[in-house]
């Protein structure tokens, strides 16, 4: 609004100046005719001149978070009284205002002290205003880059508190006096860094949160010392995360949350289950570096999303080592490894158990409840056991000969009763030996039937132990899947609810609940 109004008042007075052309050449002859603007505008040594000091935003243009660099686009405005250039406006045709150069009056000498690019001043010299009681208005434009510390501990949920810290470059306390500026209509000090909603152009990355202005009295400092008093503004501004959030967090997420599948990935493939969570080990390396990029060289904290790349990037090295040992265990066989009857119980008893999975060996038969599923396999289970057990005992050549047997009327009902097994016991003992002395070559042809018979039960012995590490193995990658699906979200949610609460506080300065706004 002041801007307006000063833009509208230039136009008006730029008429005013082709009327009155001769009028105000000669008040301004008269008034710079005995003026020095070196000269301190104080009647007498010891008083201060009073300058008024206020900050109107216009564009929050950047924070560096590498350089730790705040770039402003501000007018600085500065009040103060000079009394030799007061005049009395009936003896001037009614002129109350007058524009002269910056460099024709005396200045106090304002800079922003913690400018980082050596440019204290501002960046166009404007005119200054002159009122007829003598009072001086100067609102310069400046493009300042200040100094902010960043605090990177929550990046990029964090919120930063920067400060222009403005103070005169050459006038003691003892000579002038800064304060902030009066508001027209209240008289109460603006203690705020005032921001016109038309002017202001809204940054797309930092919302401003707070903006008090304050004059500090350094007593740790004499008077007499530049660094007495100074001018505080502070911006206490919030990062907008969404741009984070799309562009790093959740592409890293998702590509992260890829490794478990490295979990459903049978043993046959092999090294397939390294490449893919190598892969993703290397995705998450060039996130790293991104981040990397964008934050300042500081030891001091490790951001937020930097703990996460490292909590993501740990869990992936895990699930490769837990690749490799799946790998190891399920390429096991019986020549190369014993299976200790811990580790059996372990994986294929426990561990189902406790997964909720029905016994071990068998996969499971959908569509039945796990109860009687369990029954059934049990009771089934060791009814082949048992008659496993039966033919195991039994010699072969006996059970090729049962049929021969009851064709011959040798045996009528077999298997009814144990007397009755002892009884075949010794039958076909004789038989077999009979036969034996008869035709050699049935016994060598059933000889050779038993020895065929012993070796693929031991091929089959090995094949099942074979099976039984690829199953304990399956067992690793079901409870580490579990785990690392639980550990992935825990942390993933963990770590960004942390940032999340991560707001600005809701005063500027935590021992004064003041909001240092406009009412
Ligand atoms: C201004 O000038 C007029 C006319 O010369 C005079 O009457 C008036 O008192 C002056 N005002 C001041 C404040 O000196
Ligand atoms: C912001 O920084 C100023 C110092 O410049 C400090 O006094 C103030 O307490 C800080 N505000 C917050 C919210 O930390």
């Amino acid at each position: 609004f002041k801007l307006h109004l000063f833009k509208t008042n230039f136009c008006l007075s730029f008429f005013r100046f082709a009327v009155s052309a001769n009028e105000e050449t000669q008040l301004i002859a008269d008034k710079f005719k005995k003026y020095n603007k070196n000269i301190r505008p104080a009647r007498h040594p010891d008083e201060k001149v009073k300058v008024q000091v206020k900050l109107t935003l216009t564009n929050l243009i950047s924070l560096n978070e590498k350089e730790e660099t705040l770039t402003t686009n501000v007018w600085i405005e500065i009040q103060w009284h000079d009394y030799r250039l007061a005049w009395n406006t009936s003896e001037y045709h009614g002129i109350d205002l007058i524009r002269v150069p910056y460099n024709t009056v005396w200045l106090p000498d304002i800079v922003l002290e913690n400018n980082i690019d050596g440019k204290f001043d501002v960046a166009y010299y404007a005119n200054v205003l002159i009122s007829s009681d003598g009072s001086m208005y100067w609102l310069p434009p400046a493009i300042y880059r200040s100094t902010c510390a960043i605090e990177i501990t929550y990046f990029p949920f964090d919120w930063q508190n920067c400060t222009l810290v403005f103070r005169s470059q050459t006038y003691s306390a003892k000579e002038i006096d800064m304060v902030l500026a009066e508001d027209a209509d209240t008289g109460k000090p603006i203690e705020w860094v005032d921001i016109d909603p038309e002017a202001f152009t809204e940054n797309g990355e930092w919302a401003i949160k707070h903006r008090p202005a304050r004059k500090l009295t350094n007593s740790r400092y004499s008077p007499d010392d530049l660094e007495f008093q100074e001018v505080y503004f502070n911006l206490i501004i919030q990062r907008k995360p969404l741009f984070y959030i799309i562009n790093i967090i959740l592409p890293c997420s998702l590509i992260s949350s890829l490794v478990v599948l490295a979990f459903f990935l049978p043993a046959k493939a092999g090294g397939q289950k390294l490449t893919v969570s190598i892969s993703v080990l290397l995705a998450q390396t060039v996130f790293l570096f991104l981040i990397a990029q964008k934050i300042p060289e500081t030891s001091l904290s490790v951001p937020l999303i930097g703990k996460y790349l490292i909590f993501v990037m740990c869990m992936t090295t895990l699930i490769v080592t837990n690749c490799i040992i799946v790998l190891n265990f399920s390429l096991r066989s019986p020549s190369t490894h014993n299976m200790s009857h811990t580790i059996r119980h372990i994986f294929l008893e426990v561990v189902p158990r406790f997964l909720g999975m029905t016994s071990f060996l068998d996969e499971e038969e959908p569509g039945s409840g796990p109860y009687e599923m369990r029954e059934r396999r049990r009771s089934s289970f060791g009814l082949m056991q048992r008659a496993e057990e039966y033919v195991l005992k039994q010699p072969r050549s006996e059970m090729m000969f049962d049929k021969q047997r009851e064709r011959h009327g040798l045996m009528r009902s077999i298997g009814n009763t144990n007397s009755n097994i002892h009884l075949l016991y010794l039958n076909t003992a004789n038989l077999y030996k009979s036969l034996a002395k008869t035709a050699p070559e049935i016994k060598e042809c059933v000889d050779a039937c038993n020895f065929i018979a012993e070796s693929t039960k031991q091929q089959n012995d090995i094949g099942s132990e074979m099976e039984s590490w690829v199953l304990i193995g399956k067992m690793i990658d079901k409870v580490c899947f579990w785990a690392a699906i639980l550990l992935f979200s825990v942390g993933t949610v963990a770590i960004f609810l942390m940032g999340h609460y991560n707001q600005a506080p809701d005063y500027p300065f935590p021992w004064e609940n003041k909001k240092y706004l406009p009412e």
